[in-house]
């Protein structure tokens, strides 16, 4: 079920059987010569949307789809809040669905980058309960798409070497999957691209010039990438499940 999809009296019905709701979280940033700028919202976003098909117990909420991305602002076309910014923002998201009921918010992310911002602002928003002696009335939960049980083995099976870390062959392949009519092809050199330290956007594009990090995207393939968005869909749809039925202390 998508909320973005649904009517206010929908959403009313549903908080009736489930409070829980999944929020796909991402970045819009470069991903090397082949890989499309929207790859971190997309990846979270296509395995929420494969999870949700023909179920009404899974309620997934629009794609919150720029996030901290500024050593990738370098490259054009990537578009990034300031971890201050994005942290803020979660926090609004989260204010707005749990004052209308929703007591567990699963992000489902899709960028290493965003997680020390989200973790942060899981952190401002119990404090704010906290510091006033109350109890939160919403939990909140960050699993990035690559930890979801299965996916990670599935991947070094799929891409023994030259995975790497940004711009990888599985983020690459599941979004062959979902939009094979934007499938791209270059050159790559060196084949495995180099690794190293992240620290601003002129220093990252002088080290890791055309974008990739660790990664052989050629490697990709929509089949790989079908695989891998069933694989992390059947585990969302346990591990959401498993969340929303955590007793409260
Ligand atoms: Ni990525």
């Amino acid at each position: 079920m998508l909320l973005a999809k649904s009517t206010w009296p929908e959403i009313e019905t549903f908080l009736t059987r489930s409070t829980a709701v999944v929020i796909p979280i991402g970045s819009n940033e470069q991903h090397g010569p082949t890989g499309l700028l929207g790859t971190d919202w997309m990846c979270p976003e296509i395995i929420a949307h494969e999870a949700q098909a023909s179920r009404d117990d899974l309620l997934v909420a629009p794609t919150f789809n720029i996030g901290m991305a500024q050593h990738h602002l370098g490259f054009p076309g990537t578009i990034s809040l300031k971890p201050s910014t994005f942290i803020a923002a979660i926090g609004d998201w989260t204010r707005s669905l749990a004052g209308h009921g929703f007591t567990r918010l699963y992000f489902l992310n899709g960028h290493g980058g965003n997680v020390a911002s989200i973790e942060a602002a899981f952190s401002e928003i119990y404090a704010a309960y906290s510091y006033g002696g109350q109890r939160a009335p919403v939990a909140c939960k960050l699993k990035n798409w690559w930890d979801l049980a299965g996916v990670t083995a599935l991947a070094n099976r799929q891409f023994p070497s030259g995975h790497g870390t940004h711009a990888t062959p599985s983020e690459i392949a599941v979004t062959q999957w979902a939009y094979p009519g934007a499938i791209k092809t270059a050159p790559y050199g060196p084949k495995i691209a180099n690794t190293g330290p992240i620290r601003e956007a002129l220093d990252f594009r002088a080290r890791y010039p055309d974008g990739r990090m660790g990664s052989d995207p050629a490697q990709a393939t929509p089949e790989k990438g079908g695989d891998l968005v069933r694989m992390a869909a059947a585990s969302l749809v346990s591990d959401v499940a498993a969340f929303a039925a955590e007793p409260k202390p």
